[in-house]
């Protein structure tokens, strides 16, 4: 028997890169995979190569900031499969996703509304819509997928990086509410991963090791989260050390 047999997980963003790799991992074990994401043909691959893993895959075409289509997935979504076990809150980006990365003093209020409804309302609405299905069962884990960026901050992207910190407030703040219910809630932050089949090594956040992460990286430590009982409101650094402080410096003798 595989190891998520039986369970229901949904993935946000999940047509491309990370949340196409958190899907797929769900799927090679043994779970049936809601794929959520706005890019319809992209999200469509991604149910095909689910099916092909002899599992179930629903597509579900919209936006996350699209409340109301997020709560009507979600319950075609329990109708279907009789629950949701996993959410994983994947779909998100900068400002750079509109080409309107720029300093924060010269920030429009629309690519702020912009980048913290993608990023932080986004997640509270697929939340919102799962969470009662999970309470009544007593069972249920929830993913957010924050940055290093909320941990360090980053240029050009203020607005981001207080979106992926508002997760991570999120995660803490609902791990208490409903831990009583049998839900552990927790997010990792990745540093820079690889996407589109390039490596990351052109990207700003590399590890120690001087290279970037992979999907794969992550999608394991989704897989971690979505086995463990006992870790709840945590958020999982994962970024090749990036993020560890100043004393990495070589020490002159
Ligand atoms: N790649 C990195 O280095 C990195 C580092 C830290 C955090 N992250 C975070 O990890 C997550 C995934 O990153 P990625 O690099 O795989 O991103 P990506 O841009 O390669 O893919 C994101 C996917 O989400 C979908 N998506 C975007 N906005 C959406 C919305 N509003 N509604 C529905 N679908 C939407 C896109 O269509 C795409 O399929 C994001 O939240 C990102 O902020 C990425």
């Amino acid at each position: 028997m595989k190891l998520f047999e039986g369970r229901t997980a949904m993935v946000t963003g999940a047509a491309k890169n990370m949340g196409k790799e958190i899907a797929l991992a769900f799927a090679r074990n043994g779970a049936n995979v809601i794929v959520c994401d706005y890019n319809e043909e992209a999200a469509r691959e991604t149910v095909e190569e689910i099916r092909a893993l002899g599992v179930e895959a629903m597509l579900a075409v919209c936006d996350v900031r699209d409340r109301e289509k997020i709560f009507a997935y979600v319950a075609e979504a329990v109708e279907r499969f009789g629950k949701v076990d996993f959410l994983v809150n994947n779909a998100g980006g900068s400002a750079g996703l509109v080409q309107k990365l720029t300093r924060f003093v010269e920030a429009e209020p629309s690519t702020l509304d912009f980048v913290i409804d993608t990023n932080l309302k986004g997640a509270m609405h697929c939340t919102q819509a799962v969470l009662p299905s999970m309470i009544a069962r007593r069972y249920g884990k929830i993913i957010n997928i924050s940055s290093i960026a909320a941990i360090c901050g980053l240029y050009d992207r203020v607005d981001y990086a207080a979106a992926k910190a508002g997760l991570i407030g999120m995660t803490k703040a609902l791990a208490m509410e409903v831990g009583e219910f049998n839900i552990c809630v927790n997010s990792i932050s990745p540093g820079a991963i690889a996407r589109n089949g390039k490596t990351a090594e052109h990207m700003t956040f590399l590890g120690e090791n001087g290279h970037g992460g992979t999907p794969k990286d992550i999608a394991d430590t989704v897989l971690f989260l979505a086995y463990q009982d006992y870790i709840t409101g945590e958020n999982i650094v994962v970024d090749g050390g990036r993020t560890l402080g100043p004393g990495h410096q070589k020490i002159k003798k």
